[in-house]
């Protein structure tokens, strides 16, 4: 199948890159290099899939450049291009998480209407569409109420996404992913950060009590989440949950990692972080009835992978001050 996987150059995209060219499909990567953390370490996600001879890197913004010839005969596009981050959502950066995560998915829905060859359009959504939760597990069905402006902008694009779905028949999926880890995660996220600090002997920084709790998932959990999508006939115009079944504490995730790594840190408590939602647990019943997804990989696992990706990338002399 012919692939279009937008923010290629990111954590998630080029992990699922990697593995629908590893299934033999042929994959063409879109990224402008989001100056939210590092090129270097996009640099470095992308070295891997820049050797594949059915891999095509194409360095350009979503909302400005020509996409015609990258639309024309695709079969499956994977959304995951965005402005992440959920505490800087605020201020004046705003205008960046309006346009890479709503003016961007609008249009590419819009020329997703003239791909004759378009099979699915599987869209990077977000547990951060929830807010805080009046009723765990959460189920697609809840009202969502987003508690930070990055939630309402993954919101609205998932809300285009059902529209162009509803009106035009755009084979949209959108998954809400669950605070996922694993190699290559954003240096603004949590065990990136705490793994880092660990390696450096500095300070872990919790915000809040620690007590809050996420429904942490291993990136090639998610990345399966994104094939079934692209292939189970039964997933389009469908919202679903994707999340790791592991949910722990902040504080718990601490101390699994200085478990693990044999490592020690001082602990700073910060104030809690507007925006930042007390606790995520996703019901992932429709994900295991329409996909067929279960998640794979246990926290500790993962965060040994994690850990040894951080070591490898500080011997690189990687490590920044993100
Ligand atoms: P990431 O920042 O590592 O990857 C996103 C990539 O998109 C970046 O490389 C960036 O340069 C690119 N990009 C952004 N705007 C672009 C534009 N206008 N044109 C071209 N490229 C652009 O983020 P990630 O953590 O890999 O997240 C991937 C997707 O998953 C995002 O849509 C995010 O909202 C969603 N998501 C992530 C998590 C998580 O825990 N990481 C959880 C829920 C949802
Ligand atoms: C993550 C991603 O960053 C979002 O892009 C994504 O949309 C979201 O998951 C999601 O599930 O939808 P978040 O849950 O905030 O958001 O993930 P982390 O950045 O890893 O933070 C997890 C928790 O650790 C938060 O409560 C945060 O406040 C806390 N944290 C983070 C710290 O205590 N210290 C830190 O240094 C960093």
């Amino acid at each position: 199948m012919r692939c279009l996987v937008t923010g290629v150059a990111g954590f998630i995209g080029s992990h699922l890159a990697e593995r629908l060219l590893a299934d033999g499909h042929e994959v063409c990567g879109i990224d402008n290099f989001l100056d939210y953390y590092p090129r270097s370490i996009k640099e470095d996600n992308l070295r891997g899939l820049r050797l594949q001879p059915h891999f095509t890197f194409v360095e350009g913004d979503l909302l400005a450049m020509d996409l015609q010839p990258y639309l024309a005969k695709v079969g499956w596009i994977f959304h995951q291009a965005a402005q992440p981050g959920v505490r800087a959502s605020w201020g004046k950066d705003f205008a960046r998480y309006t346009d890479c995560n709503v003016l961007v998915t609008q249009r590419l829905l819009e020329l997703a209407l003239h791909a004759r060859y378009l099979k699915r359009f599987v869209y990077a959504s977000s547990s951060s569409v929830y807010g805080d939760a009046h009723v765990l597990p959460l189920a697609e069905s809840a009202l969502p109420r987003p508690l930070s402006p990055y939630g309402v902008t993954k919101l609205a694009a998932e809300c285009l996404c059902k529209l162009y779905y509803e009106n035009f028949r755009v084979p949209t999926v959108s998954l809400r992913y669950f605070t996922v880890y694993g190699p290559r995660q954003r240096p603004d996220m949590a065990f990136h950060r705490f793994c880092r600090a660990l390696i450096a002997c500095q300070p872990i920084h919790i915000y809040g009590d620690g007590e809050q709790t996420r429904d942490f998932t291993y990136v090639s959990d998610v990345v399966e989440a994104n094939i079934l999508a692209a292939t189970r006939e039964q997933a389009i115009g469908k919202v679903l949950n994707i999340a790791g079944g592991t949910r722990a504490s902040i504080y718990q995730a601490v101390q699994l990692l200085q478990n693990i790594s044999g490592l020690s840190a001082s602990i700073i408590a910060e104030e809690k972080q507007y925006g930042d939602v007390r606790h995520t647990c996703a019901a992932t019943t429709r994900a295991e009835q329409i996909l067929g997804y279960y998640p794979g990989v246990s926290l500790r696992e993962g965060l040994l992978r994690e850990f040894h990706y951080m070591l490898s990338l500080y011997n690189c002399g990687e490590i920044t001050s993100a």
